[in-house]
């Protein structure tokens, strides 16, 4: 099974989007993937209105109408990092039940499309950062990133923080999430820094998208060259 780890420069930043684009990419592809949120804050229940595998759900034509509870491990009411907002519960994640649920969760699919909670350093326990995660997983990290003025820095470090574990990353995107839209000349800038610096491809710009109901299969070819073996 192939796994990715969809981690971000930040919360808000595009994560449940680009793991949108991706679980329709493969479906499309005749694959048979998960998606899996470890932990989600913020939420009611895993069919809240935020619930990110409920948009995922509600927009992924092969999952509508099933239940997104199986892709949720763990849910926390307040719109916190994951650790705050379970302590806050009188609860703490158990790191070796949520590993052995994500794995759990990923048999008999083809793909494992993990999306983290916010940015690498968002803590899970008094112990461990959603980086950690990410390599207790062993799914290969992808780097979401804003458009905007200061995703060059953001990116970078979230590369190298990344490097510094051993983790290297299968690429990153960035989302243009904002209006007005970012000026094309500075994604451009942006999107040639970061390759230059990385050395990791950027396999694409999602841009701003006014309706998730519409088909997102132009954003196949993002996806093509983001899981392409490199
Ligand atoms: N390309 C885009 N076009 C329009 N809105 C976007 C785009 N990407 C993200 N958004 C919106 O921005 C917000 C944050 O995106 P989301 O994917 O939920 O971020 P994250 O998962 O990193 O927290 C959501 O309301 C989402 O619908
Ligand atoms: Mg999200």
């Amino acid at each position: 099974m192939d796994s990715f780890f969809i981690t971000g420069t930040d919360t808000g930043v595009g994560k449940t989007v680009l793991s949108l684009v991706l679980m329709q990419y493969l479906y499309h592809c005749g694959a048979n993937p998960v998606y899996i949120k470890p932990a989600q804050t913020g939420c009611r229940d895993p069919y809240d209105k935020d619930s990110d595998a409920k948009f995922i759900y509600d927009h992924v034509k092969e999952l509508q109408g099933k239940d997104c509870a199986p892709s949720v491990i763990c849910c926390f009411r307040e719109p916190k990092a994951p650790y705050f907002a379970a302590r806050n519960e009188g609860k703490e994640i158990n790191p070796h039940e949520l590993l052995q649920e994500i794995y759990k969760r990923g048999k008999g699919h083809s793909h494992m499309i993990i999306e983290g909670a916010g940015g690498l350093f968002v803590p899970l326990t008094a112990t461990m950062l959603m980086v950690d995660l990410i390599g207790e997983t062993k799914a290969v990290p992808v780097i979401a990133g804003r458009t905007a003025l200061g995703t060059i820095n953001h990116v970078l470090m979230a590369v190298e923080t990344l490097r510094h574990r051993h983790l290297e990353p299968q690429g990153i995107v960035l989302i243009d999430s904002q209006n007005p839209p970012t000026d094309t000349a500075m994604i451009r800038e942006n999107q040639e820094a970061i390759e230059a610096f990385s050395r990791l491809p950027v396999a694409g710009v999602i841009p701003s998208i006014v309706d998730f109901t519409k088909s997102l299969d132009f954003l196949f070819p993002i996806c093509k060259r983001l899981l392409e073996k490199h």
